[in-house]
């Protein structure tokens, strides 16, 4: 069952962002419709496409009010199943983008809850007294208090999302069904939006705290998920759940074939490396010894265990990573290729989300005015409260805003980056007249064209899609180093994370190099430097 996806690599489409094809500075499902080629041009096998349903966008379509029909800022019923068919015949198959654990506070159910209907209001969390002092993920407090009802109602995101009560099997039953529906058109696969929140505790009177935090990885979470998987059918499709803060175990078990839950997970315990004391706000350079850690930890663990990983550095986020781990300047290309080697041949599905294969840098916004993200708004006026000057707290929002990795894809060096005609609804850094889809395709050296040879290498090797990993000891804790091995096949993956010669030692290094970003073999790493050795 998993073999139809080891040996795949998934893109992300952040539908805003990707491509406009009406002038109205948004991007939509006809922009996708119109780039397809280009998708499959980079050999991937899936599209994760992020939500398009009827939203009132407060958190940019992770507040669905409609499950079952397109937002027409996106498009039409007919442009979607236009897109579904497409992009079949070009072999590469979607998944669509299921925010179950809260709707919008627009979806009819929501409306019905707070006009009293009883059935209705046991499809959310209320209670009458608020449980304890919990925070929602977006700042503020996750309880809020409706007079009408007289009662407190639960959102671990913003007060416009509500969190479903999976406990009531009439809501599960509801969901099953959205999957059928998108099911019987066609689609491949699903990404389930933070999966492992929708298992609430049984007790809401806890500490005080952050609500995510209490509620990640609840008593239920297991077997509501395999109920969903196994009832709907979609055990042999690629899924893909979010998982918030979870743990290596329940990363195991969520992802082993016998227990029917997904094919796959996210973690981002690697993404927290550089949060000063755990708070994503607060700016601290990456702690590569805390990165290695992770990874040989997880890799390892969840290959022995017969696990499988979704492995990635972007999404929509996440800011971006050639600007948070490698190097904007001098070393721009070598080390978004070398941020590339290193994900592409670790053990699991690799995503890549659009524009990291150009090596897109994050926005360089300099005003609050330039920013949309609910998130990043809310934390301006935490981190002003709390005493940050004007410039402290742009200056976090310019390395951790989720808006970093949301400005429109640089298709090419015109007006608007070729993304749209019109007004773009979301800033795009200057740089697009040379970071662009339309430049790399020219350039045969370009991040673009080694990330094709990335998804190619998968293919082309078992021992890269297949094969078991382990870590290697460099002697250097900024040069990470992993082989893989499948019967008698073995690469060795070097790759440097810092931006000056590394030397290493007690690595074999004997073989002949199948991909890398420098030519020519060496004994000291070169800044970013990462080479692959099939020995
Ligand atoms: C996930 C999404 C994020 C969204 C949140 C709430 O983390 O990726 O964009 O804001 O869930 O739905
Ligand atoms: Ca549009």
């Amino acid at each position: 069952m998993l073999d139809k996806y080891k040996n795949s690599v998934v893109y992300q489409i952040y539908v805003k962002s990707f491509c406009d094809s009406n002038g109205d500075g948004i991007g939509d499902i006809n922009g996708i419709r119109s780039k397809l080629k280009y998708i499959q041009s980079l050999g991937v096998k899936y599209i994760w496409v992020t939500p398009f349903f009827c939203s009132p966008m407060v958190d940019n379509g992770y507040d669905v009010s409609d499950y079952r029909n397109v937002n027409p800022m996106f498009g039409t019923m007919a442009d979607c199943e236009a897109m579904i068919k497409e992009a079949d015949e070009l072999g590469i198959g979607l998944m669509f983008d299921m925010v179950f654990n809260h709707t919008s506070n627009q979806h009819e159910w929501f409306k019905r809850a707070l006009a009293g209907e009883k059935e209705y209001m046991d499809y959310y969390i209320f209670r009458d007294e608020k449980p304890a002092d919990w925070t929602a993920s977006f700042g503020g407090p996750a309880w809020d208090y409706v007079p009408e009802l007289g009662k407190w109602y639960l959102h671990l995101f913003a007060p416009e999302q509500p969190d479903l009560n999976w406990e009531n099997p009439k809501v599960r039953e509801e969901l099953k069904e959205v999957i059928r529906f998108w099911k019987a058109k066609g689609v491949k696969g699903f990404r389930f939006d933070v999966l492992n929140l929708i298992s609430k505790p049984k007790d809401f009177h806890t500490e005080a705290g952050s609500g995510t935090r209490f509620c990640k990885d609840g008593p239920r979470v297991h077997e509501f998920i395999r109920e969903l998987v196994t009832d709907t059918g979609i055990e042999d499709m690629i899924t893909v759940g979010e998982m918030a803060s979870t743990t290596l175990d329940n990363s195991i078990r969520y992802t082993q074939p016998q227990n029917h839950e997904m094919s796959m997970c996210f973690s981002f315990h690697h993404l927290k490396v550089d949060f000063k004391d755990g708070n994503k706000f607060a700016l601290m350079s990456p702690n590569l010894k805390m990165l290695r850690d992770y990874f040989s930890e997880w890799q390892e663990k969840m290959s022995d265990a017969g696990g499988w990983n979704a492995v990635f550095w972007c999404n929509h986020d996440q800011p971006r990573i050639v600007s948070r781990f490698g190097d904007e300047g001098q070393y721009w290309k070598q080390s978004a290729k070398m941020l590339g080697t290193f994900v592409h041949m670790l053990r699991g599905t690799p995503y890549i989300y659009q524009g990291e294969e150009l090596g897109m840098t994050n926005a360089h916004f300099t005003s609050l005015e330039e920013y949309r993200d609910v998130e990043a708004i809310n934390y301006y006026h935490i981190l002003r409260d709390s005493g940050s000057s004007e410039a402290e707290a742009l200056n976090v929002l310019a390395n951790r805003a989720r808006d970093n990795s949301r400005t429109p894809m640089q298709w090419n060096s015109g007006a608007n980056a070729g993304f749209t005609s019109g007004k773009s609804w979301l800033g795009i850094p200057d740089n697009f007249k040379t970071i662009n889809v339309e430049s790399e395709e020219a350039d045969a050296d370009s991040i673009l064209n080694y990330y094709r040879k990335l998804v190619q290498l998968r293919k082309d090797y078992p021992v890269i899609s297949e094969g078991a990993i382990k870590f290697l000891d460099t002697g250097n804790e900024k040069v990470f180093a992993y082989q893989r091995t499948l019967d008698n096949d073995k690469i060795v993956v070097i790759c440097n994370f810092s931006g000056q010669d590394e030397t290493i030692s007690g690595i074999d290094v004997k073989g002949s190099i199948l991909i890398g970003n420098y030519s020519g073999s060496h004994k000291i790493m070169r800044p970013y430097e990462a080479l692959v050795i099939k020995a």
